[in-house]
């Protein structure tokens, strides 16, 4: 029987153990260096590989490298980002914001959205399954990224927006939107995240008892 060849993509030869123990979110990112066609189909790629229910793959991506529509696209996001706020928190600006809230990076990514260098919208053609079957690629788009040395974060924007983006992009009103993702060179660093041990979310054969590892 001939023996299929599985090549790993040039670029891509990081170690999976590398790319998802020391991928982050990267909300700070370099509004000068682009990112390029090459990588972005690499990007990209890794997505369609992901597992996707029936194999229908239902996921349909726009890439948005221009400058001054991700401008127009930058103030609508800051806009849902904070109408989400406004609903759950009843914050209305900064000001609200508690000291050391962990959504002060997030707040910093709606103002710098308008500069970054590369936005991917994920949408779907609608269907059962649709919004699981787009998140196992946008995870393998942000582990390619990673292994790249490109920054990404996924995030979502609120309905108050979405005829607007629809408009802005001509996307056809059958599609679903699910996800919006900023990608480009980190001004920060990639590297640990600080997640509850498995110990505390796992638990062995019965539920209550404890992994191995935790005893
Ligand atoms: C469903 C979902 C929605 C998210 N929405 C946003 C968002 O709107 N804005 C944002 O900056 N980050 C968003 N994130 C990123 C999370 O805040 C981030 O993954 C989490 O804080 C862990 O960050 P870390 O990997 O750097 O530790 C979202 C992540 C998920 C999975």
């Amino acid at each position: 029987m001939a023996m299929i060849r599985l090549e790993t993509p040039t670029g891509l030869e990081m170690s999976v153990g590398e790319a998802m123990f020391t991928q982050r979110a990267i909300r700070r990112l370099d509004p000068n260096r682009a990112v390029s066609d090459h990588h972005i189909k690499l990007i990209l790629d890794a997505g369609s590989k992901a597992p996707n229910g029936g194999n229908a793959q239902p996921a349909r991506y726009l890439v948005i490298q221009d400058k001054e529509k991700i401008k127009s696209f930058g103030a609508l996001y800051h806009e849902a980002w904070w109408a989400k706020r406004r609903d759950a928190y009843g914050w209305k600006g900064r000001e609200d914001m508690p000291e050391g809230s962990p959504y002060r990076m997030a707040a910093q990514l709606a103002d710098e959205m308008v500069n970054a260098p590369l936005v991917i919208l994920a949408f779907s053609t609608g269907g059962r399954f649709e919004a699981m079957s787009v998140l196992p690629g946008i995870q393998n788009m942000l582990l390619a990224a990673r292994a790249l040395g490109i920054g990404s974060v996924l995030t979502t924007l609120h309905p108050e927006v979405m005829d607007r983006v629809y408009a802005l992009f001509d996307v056809p009103q059958q599609m679903t939107f699910h996800h919006c993702l900023p990608f480009g060179y980190p001004r920060g660093r990639f590297g640990p995240t600080s997640r509850l041990p498995t110990a505390q979310t796992t638990f062995w054969e019965t539920w209550g008892q404890v992994p191995p590892w935790a005893e």
